[in-house]
């Protein structure tokens, strides 16, 4: 086994860079659990480096747990896969309902704007991942194929040929859906938003997970709503008991969760919770927003039913979009809200009359094309791998007491630190180095999760975003340690 001549690096030591090297082909799987490293000396003359250069990178795998030594035979490999990290535990409840603010959100967004930064903070798929060259021919040939009727409106309900895509997808969601009860909207964010404000008025109280994806947060605040939050479990999502303890005292209007895949902890409810939920809602006439943004994109078996396939009497506005799967650009979203349907759809005119034509014909296409699960079966792959990597990662380099969800779909990760951690500090210690992370207070309006912290892990694996994730590491032990030192 060769291993290839390592970049010197001007900030890292020559030891670390040749035990990076190592561990990548160790995570990656080039070598495998017993298979033998070369030795110190062919190591030192491969690589031009001193033999105490490799007996320094060869302790430090050791250390990590990687790699081993037999006497007289030299080093092998232990593990590959480190053993996952302790999971958080069930959200707690807080102490009172909070009136949202929020604006970190707004900064976050435009940290990832800026391509300078590894981007392990907002949730955006890697352009690399996603299938632009087939939806820039598609929108060219849609917009010459349907020149007048592209640059006209669009009904406030949108293109039917897009609506009877979605209604085809919605199917393996367990949901029988006419195209006629579906909305096209821009992007979740609106269907969200539209259906907040037509089932709310400011001063009502929201049900939610905790912690909650923020831009849910966003919305509440411009509404102003107030959020309650429930105790959510990582992998099983909102605990039923508080909800119908919320619901027996009459102190919610609506609730609204993400229940596939929750953005951050990536929680998914089983089909028996979502039935008893659905329960719940009808027994309490109370509606549900259910944003199934990540539904598509499960790790193993088959794609989860949305509580939607449980609603005989309209009374969940279902949310998703295309922007984790297809383009976040495109703004092509959807809402199929059962009986508030009149009134988002008149709401959706009053705000900006329709979605952008060409995007809702590009999509359309690309649904018709037959190849968008050929285009998610890839997808899913990647974001599988990218996660495993991550974890890997935070085995590897973050303290021994950090916690970390196991997302069976989507691509976050939630993880909990000491209490004594600050993520605002890391925040801004992070982006001194080009590394935008998204701190745990953004995702609760009671502003808890100040130890936690959630990593995009939408973007392939690369070497910078393994020294993106050492150099956390390592701010992360100086700040438990007491010392916020810049490195
Ligand atoms: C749970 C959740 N809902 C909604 C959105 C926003 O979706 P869209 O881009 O389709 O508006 C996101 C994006 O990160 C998300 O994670």
């Amino acid at each position: 086994m060769k291993v290839e001549f390592i970049e010197k690096s001007q900030d890292k030591n020559l030891y670390q860079q040749v035990a990076d090297r190592l561990r990548n082909l160790i995570v990656e799987g080039t070598l495998q659990p017993g298979d033998r490293l070369p030795s110190v000396r062919k190591l030192h003359q491969q690589l031009s480096v001193s033999i105490s250069t490799v007996l320094e990178a060869y302790r430090l795998l050791e250390d990590q747990g990687l790699i081993g030594v037999r006497p007289q035979s030299g080093y092998f490999v232990k593990q590959p896969h480190l053993p996952p990290p302790e999971e958080p535990n069930q959200s707690a409840l807080p102490e009172h309902n909070a009136p949202v603010k929020v604006s970190l959100a707004y900064r976050l967004g435009a940290t990832k704007l800026d391509l300078n930064n590894i981007n392990l903070g907002a949730a955006v798929p890697g352009v690399e991942l996603l299938p632009i060259a087939a939806l820039n021919r598609l929108m060219g040939q849609v917009i010459r194929s349907h020149a007048a009727v592209a640059h006209s409106y669009s009904s406030p309900k949108g293109c039917e040929t897009l609506r009877h895509e979605v209604a085809k997808r919605l199917m393996d969601a367990g949901c029988s859906v006419n195209p006629e009860e579906i909305a096209i909207t821009n992007g979740t964010a609106e269907a969200v938003y539209l259906s907040l404000q037509v089932v709310t008025k400011p001063g009502d109280v929201v049900a939610i997970e905790s912690p909650s994806y923020y831009g849910l947060l966003e919305a509440l605040g411009a509404l102003h709503l107030k959020a309650l939050e429930l105790p959510t479990h990582p992998k099983e999502g909102i605990s039923l008991e508080h909800l119908e303890a919320v619901l027996e005292k009459n102190q919610i209007t609506a609730c609204a969760l993400v229940t596939n895949f929750s953005n951050p902890l990536g929680s998914c409810m089983s089909d028996v919770k979502k039935k008893q939920l659905m329960a719940l809602l009808n027994q309490y006439d109370v509606p549900l927003i259910e944003d199934d943004i990540y539904g598509e994109l499960y790790f193993q078996g088959t794609r989860p039913k949305a509580v939607k396939a449980f609603d005989t009497e309209g009374r969940v506005l279902y949310c998703a979009s295309v922007s984790k799967t297809l383009s976040p650009g495109l703004r092509v979203g959807w809402a199929v809200p059962g009986r508030y349907q009149m009134q988002i759809e008149q709401l959706k005119m009053t705000i900006n009359w329709a979605t952008a034509l060409p995007s809702q014909l590009t999509v359309a296409a690309f649904l018709n094309s037959g190849g968008y699960d050929r285009h998610l079966r890839h997808l899913r792959r990647a974001y599988q791998t990218q996660v495993e990597k991550m974890t890997q990662a935070i085995c590897a380099y973050f303290p021994i007491e950090t916690k970390v969800t196991r997302p069976q779909g989507g691509y976050v990760l939630w993880l909990e630190l000491p209490n004594k951690f600050d993520s605002m500090i890391l925040y801004e210690e992070a982006l001194n180095h080009k590394i935008s992370v998204a701190p745990g207070i953004m995702f609760s309006p009671s502003r808890k999760y100040r130890n936690c912290l959630r990593l995009n892990c939408g973007i392939p694996w690369t070497d910078d975003i393994d020294r993106a994730m050492q150099t956390l590491g390592y701010l992360i032990k100086q700040q438990l340690k007491g010392q916020i030192l810049s490195i």
